[in-house]
């Protein structure tokens, strides 16, 4: 059985209240179920508190990007995944759209990141999905091809053992339009079989959560699609009620 994960990537918001509000609350309201990780995914100048209030909890911790440098060296602004390692933290969001339209990270660079993460021991979260434009030209599963190939050639099929996949539709996420629970099953399993092609064990073992617009309503019609392992909360995971609804679904199953 393959482990599931509901995974809340905060982006860009928070606080010091908020981040410990946050985590006291998930802790009260949240029963953790074994084969379901419960992650949550700060700013990275929230991560050591996080990791602290998440101790001796079922709570897990993750980063949302890391650098593309595994050394420490003049790189300003930069943080390293072995710092994240160190200061407790487990899992790394690598390749979000954000990151990849707004900050310029190609699939080369997906890769890279994706190789740090793991030789920090970290467990990546990588990220791949098409924008609308290229859903509708029909391009969607040649682009998410090209970004798993990056991947691979970068870490190589043992590498895919340490990694969790989320699918994130572009157009899916913050735009209150989800993947149809018909569409978000049709492409993780293209990524299966796409996975497949290189190692099969390797493809039907991975994680592959869907991220786009996930709310408690919705959450479970999705979860409940054969090759989706979970999902990567955006807007709903600032509600600790949604978050821990959107948990329980995935729970339920
Ligand atoms: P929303 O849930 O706000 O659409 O964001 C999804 C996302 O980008 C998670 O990484």
């Amino acid at each position: 059985m393959r482990q599931m994960m509901v995974a809340g990537n905060w982006k860009m918001h928070g606080s010091v209240a908020f981040t410990q509000e946050m985590i006291a609350l998930l802790q009260s309201k949240v029963a953790i179920k074994e084969n379901v990780t419960l992650l949550v995914c700060p700013p990275s100048v929230f991560l050591a508190q996080a990791v602290q209030a998440a101790a001796g909890s079922e709570v897990r911790i993750g980063a949302q990007n890391l650098s593309d440098v595994a050394a420490p060296g003049a790189y300003t602004g930069e943080v390293a995944g072995f710092m994240l390692s160190d200061i407790g933290c487990q899992y790394v969001i690598v390749g979000h759209s954000e990151r990849r339209a707004l900050y310029g990270e190609t699939n080369e660079i997906v890769a890279t990141k994706t190789k740090m993460a793991i030789d920090a021991g970290l467990t990546p979260i990588v990220c791949v999905g098409e924008t609308l434009t290229e859903r509708e030209n029909g391009h969607a599963e040649s682009i998410i091809a090209a970004q798993l190939d990056a991947v691979s050639a970068c870490i190589g099929v043992d590498g895919w053992r340490s990694v969790v996949l989320a699918y994130e539709p572009v157009w899916a996420i913050g735009t209150g339009k989800t993947a149809t629970p018909e569409q978000a099953q049709a492409i993780h399993a293209f990524i299966r079989a796409h996975l497949a092609k290189l190692d099969v064990t390797v493809a039907a073992s991975i994680s592959i959560l869907y991220g786009g617009s996930v709310k408690p309503d919705n959450a479970a019609a999705i979860f409940s699609q054969s090759d989706v392992d979970g999902g990567l909360i955006g807007g709903a995971a600032l509600n600790g009620d949604d978050f821990a609804r959107i948990y329980a679904a995935a729970a339920a199953l």
